[in-house]
């Protein structure tokens, strides 16, 4: 690049980035006021609560399977599962109110944003944050192009910074609500263990009644395999009607760790040591 080009782009970006945080701020602004001021909530709502890339998509499949006995066929998940930012962020109260009961909302808001109601309940799902802040990464890249390359990437999201909000943050207003009578705190890796375990205890929280000889065809749609199969129903620039150039459903794992320049992994392990403290976790509690 030729030096009067870098100068214009070392010029321009800071105003640029400004503006676009701006954007951002006003957007959450609105929807915050349109859920505060126009939003009616009913006492059957069920809330799928995430920081992004932890599974949210995954316990949204599994609510839809486990309440139609693993038969429910859609285009979309968001059919079955709107993004509630998106639709309060769209205005679409009609399709709101259109959607039969129980609806099944996937929200990344922070307790303190979602506030919900004693009568609504929560499924609130965590995933390791080593693999989250990976996920975060290749989704961003395949989201946006951004041109951000990994290190620098993770050595933000290490210190609290991303565009989708400090992880340190969402964990820090969720967490202490995780054992609250209407939330259900279910982890990504105890998903990836034993589906079958986490589905029932979702099932009996929810008061779902799932008929045994139904289950491993529910256990069959939530599978790794069958959703990266129909990856289209679940990539959320579709709904948007945009190409699908990347995978959704990338790989679906846990432990890359060993990705991590070392540095960051003691930034982190010091970070996680003092949330797991301020948040007096027990041992057997692990995010
Ligand atoms: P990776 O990017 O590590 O592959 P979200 O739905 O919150 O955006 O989370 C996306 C992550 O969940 C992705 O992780 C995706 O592959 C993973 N995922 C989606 N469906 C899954 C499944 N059935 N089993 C395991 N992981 C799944």
């Amino acid at each position: 690049m030729r030096w009067p080009m870098k100068l214009l782009l070392n010029v321009l970006t800071p105003p640029v980035a400004l503006a676009g945080r701006f954007y951002n701020w006003g957007q959450r602004y609105r929807e915050l006021l349109r859920y505060r001021l126009e939003f009616r909530p009913r006492p059957e709502d069920i809330f799928i609560a995430t920081y992004p890339k932890s599974g949210t998509t995954w316990m949204q499949m599994l609510l839809v399977q486990l309440f139609s006995g693993g038969l429910a066929e859609f285009d979309h998940i968001s059919q079955k599962s709107p993004y509630f930012e998106s639709v309060l962020r769209q205005g679409r109260f009609d399709f709101l109110e259109k959607l039969p009961s129980p609806r099944l909302f996937k929200t990344h808001m922070t307790y303190g944003a979602l506030r919900p109601s004693k009568d609504s309940r929560i499924i609130f799902v965590t995933r390791d944050a080593h693999d989250t802040f990976i996920s975060c990464y290749h989704h961003l890249e395949m989201a946006q192009r951004f041109r951000s390359s990994f290190d620098p990437f993770i050595g933000g999201m290490v210190k609290g910074k991303c565009s989708f909000g400090s992880w340190y943050d969402y964990m820090r207003s969720w967490m202490p609500h995780r054992t609250d009578a209407n939330v259900l705190w279910v982890r990504y890796e105890d998903m990836r263990q034993d589906l079958g375990a986490q589905a029932r205890r979702v099932a009996a929280f929810l008061g779902i009644p799932v008929p045994e000889e139904r289950m491993a065809d529910i256990l069959e749609k939530c599978s790794f395999a069958y959703m990266k199969r129909h990856d289209p129903k679940f990539d959320f620039r579709l709904t948007m009607h945009e190409d699908s150039p990347g995978n959704f459903i990338r790989q679906g794992g846990s432990g890359e760790r060993r990705q991590f320049r070392e540095e960051h992994t003691a930034e982190l392990e010091r970070n996680l040591a003092k949330l797991r403290g301020d948040l007096g976790l027990g041992e057997a509690e692990r995010f």
